[in-house]
């Protein structure tokens, strides 16, 4: 009991007493916690949620905790001996206790208010980082990650190209973050994160942080490194010249494929599926307020559909849909060891073995894995018996190295793949530019949107022979007329 005069304090009570308790041991925790992430090197982003939201979240929670136990305390006390306590409190600084109270009170809000913005920084710096992004939610973004590190954007943030500059997309992308970090920790995520992201910031105010269309002008060389799916993996090299120009009326280059881009062009579209796919109808508004519609000749769309339809104004992204998570097909990523000597390119049929065995479908990544090491040497041994005996060390070679390709392209568990985000640069293994220009998207005057083969890039004629445009290795007759990725899909021949 205490002497009457003198009550006890408002926080002798159960509640704010837990709450104290919850605070000081969310704070020891968090000391610690800040104590590992400063001596460590290199942070696990687990460890980052718990040192810079929960743990802080918790302290928070254990201080709210102890004064609204006071609160309750208070009201309970003034109901039960009215006029025992006064409705505020009396501040009478010539006692000393209430001189320590205060001093340590204002001392203690200060730390706190300090400690509250490093904190916040910390966790705006640590929520945009890029280990963040990519591991915290690890499992999902996975796919995302792997194929970010091995793209020219690996030094690029996340949030350099999906949040941007201003506080205002800040703010949105914390928003759907949130979201997001429910329905991981649900379970509630789609597999694979749908693409396109319906809400990507317009591209214009993320890549031209870097890249701006008037830079763009003349041409540039590309060489792509073919290997066919014959015995000998004849290779086969196509060097282009690449028509980027167009960005820049001031350069006096007006065409040319950054043509879409320059300022003064807009081009919009419609697509009926939600992966952009398919694009019935065009419409281009020149510099001069020229309007032109292309419609597609097999489109079924009647006026009445395309005045409703959802239109979208063409950006970088309708193009370079693929800047860093670039998901290669296994044709592509194979030639890629063949050429860079990764896999021995005089094993018979490596191109097309190593191709097939990762193009099938596994049910995890662990499976994928075991595949490899089964099929590839099981076909040597019985199909080349001698090289199986003389080039064991090269068939081992060539397992590694489809495994490692395996884990960089191939993504069971999320159900991510080349063909699930098909690339829209170019048109070799999905239809790419050829969405729009077929030939078949015609205006009312009977212009087209051109397939011709020399608009866009020219082949640099072969050492022997003396023709600019590119030669189709096996006759298929005339290449405007087709769909590239009609026959080449990426996972074999
Ligand atoms: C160079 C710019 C750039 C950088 C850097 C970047 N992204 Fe992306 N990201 C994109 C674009 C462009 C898309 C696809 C947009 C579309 O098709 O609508 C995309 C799509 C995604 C998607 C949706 C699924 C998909 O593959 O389309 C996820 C998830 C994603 N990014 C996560 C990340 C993470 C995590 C990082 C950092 C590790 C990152 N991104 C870095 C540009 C970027
Ligand atoms: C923070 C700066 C930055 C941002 C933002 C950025 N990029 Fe880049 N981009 C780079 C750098 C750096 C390179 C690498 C240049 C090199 O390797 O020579 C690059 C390279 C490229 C390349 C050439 C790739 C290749 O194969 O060599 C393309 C295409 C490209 N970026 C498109 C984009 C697109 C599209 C976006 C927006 C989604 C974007 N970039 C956003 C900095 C950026
Ligand atoms: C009717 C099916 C078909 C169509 C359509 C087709 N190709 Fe091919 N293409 C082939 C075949 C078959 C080969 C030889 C495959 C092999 O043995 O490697 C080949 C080989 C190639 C090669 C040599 C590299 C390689 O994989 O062997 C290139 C490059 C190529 N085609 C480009 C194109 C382009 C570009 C288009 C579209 C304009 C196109 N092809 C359309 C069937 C086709
Ligand atoms: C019509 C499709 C299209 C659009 C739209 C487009 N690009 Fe490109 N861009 C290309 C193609 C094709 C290449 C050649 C790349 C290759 O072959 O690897 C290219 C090349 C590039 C390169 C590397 C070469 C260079 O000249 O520096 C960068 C960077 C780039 N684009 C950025 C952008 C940005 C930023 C935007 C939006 C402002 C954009 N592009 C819009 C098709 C497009
Ligand atoms: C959404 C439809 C669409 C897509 C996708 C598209 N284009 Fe175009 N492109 C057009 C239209 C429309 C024109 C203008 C045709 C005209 O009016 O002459 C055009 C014109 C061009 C021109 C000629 C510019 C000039 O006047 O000199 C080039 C080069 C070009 N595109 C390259 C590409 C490349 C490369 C890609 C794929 C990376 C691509 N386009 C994808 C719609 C598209
Ligand atoms: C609208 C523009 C456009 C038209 C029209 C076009 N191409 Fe291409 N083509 C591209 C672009 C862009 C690339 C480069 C893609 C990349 O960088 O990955 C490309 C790449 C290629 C390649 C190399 C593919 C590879 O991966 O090895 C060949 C071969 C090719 N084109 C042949 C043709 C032929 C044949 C035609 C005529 C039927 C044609 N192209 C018409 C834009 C076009």
């Amino acid at each position: 009991m205490t002497e009457p005069g003198k009550p006890l304090r408002l926080s002798r009570n159960l509640i704010s007493e837990a709450g104290i308790g919850i605070a000081v041991v969310a704070l020891a925790n968090l000391g610690f916690l800040i104590y590992l992430d400063a001596t460590r090197a290199n942070s696990n982003p687990y460890m980052g949620i718990l040192t810079w939201i929960i743990a802080p979240a918790i302290l928070i929670t254990g201080l709210l905790i102890f004064f609204a136990g006071m609160i309750i305390e208070r009201r309970r006390r003034r109901h039960l001996a009215p006029g025992e306590i006064p409705e505020y409190p009396k501040i009478d600084l010539n006692e000393s206790r209430t001189r320590v109270i205060l001093v340590t009170s204002a001392v203690g809000l200060i730390l706190f208010v300090t400690m509250s913005v490093i904190g916040s920084y910390q966790a705006y710096h640590y929520t945009d980082s890029d280990a963040f992004c990519g591991t915290a939610c690890h499992k999902v973004m996975y796919p995302e990650y792997t194929a970010y590190q091995a793209s020219p954007h690996a030094h690029v943030g996340c949030a350099q190209c999906h949040i941007g500059p201003g506080a205002g997309w800040f703010v949105r992308s914390k928003l759907s973050g949130s979201y997001q970090l429910y329905s991981v920790a649900f379970h509630k995520y789609p597999r694979p994160i749908p693409s396109p992201v319906q809400n990507l910031r317009p591209a214009q105010e993320t890549c031209e942080q870097c890249h701006w269309p008037a830079k763009f002008f003349g041409a540039q060389l590309k060489v792509f490194n073919h290997y066919a799916y014959d015995e000998t993996n004849t290779p086969k090299e196509v060097r282009m010249l690449i028509k980027t120009g167009g960005g820049s009326p001031q350069a006096g280059q007006t065409s040319g494929i950054h043509w879409h881009m320059n300022i003064a062009n807009e081009v919009t579209y419609i697509a009926t599926d939600r992966q952009r796919q398919v694009i019935p109808w065009v419409r281009v508004k020149d510099r001069n307020g020229v309007v032109t519609e292309y419609k597609s000749t097999e489109s079924k769309l009647t006026d009445a559909q395309i005045a409703t339809a959802t239109t979208r104004r063409m950006d970088c992204i309708d193009c370079h849909n693929r800047p860093t998570h670039i998901y290669r097909s296994p044709d592509r990523a194979v030639d890629t060891a063949l050429l860079s000597g990764k896999i021995d390119k005089t094993l018979p049929f490596i191109k097309q073995q190593a191709v097939a065995v990762l193009a099938a479908d596994y049910p995890t990544t662990d499976a994928g894995i075991a595949a490899i090491a089964k099929v590839l040497p099981a076909y040597y041994e019985k199909t080349y018996p001698d090289a199986y005996k003389t080039k064991r060390a090269q068939i081992d070679g060539a397992v590694k190295s489809v495994q490692d390709v395996f884990r960089a392209i191939r993504f069971p568990e999320m159900r991510v793949d080349w063909r699930t985000h098909p690339d829209n640069l170019g048109h070799f293994a999905s239809t790419g530019c050829f969405r729009c220009h077929d030939d078949q998207h015609v205006s009312k005057d009977g212009k087209k949107i051109s397939k011709d083969c020399q608009i866009c890039h020219t082949v640099l004629p072969e050492t022997n022979t003396a023709n600019p445009a590119f030669e189709h290795p096996v006759d298929i007759g005339d290449l405007r007329g087709v769909n590239c990725a009609d026959c080449h899909t990426g996972g074999g021949m």
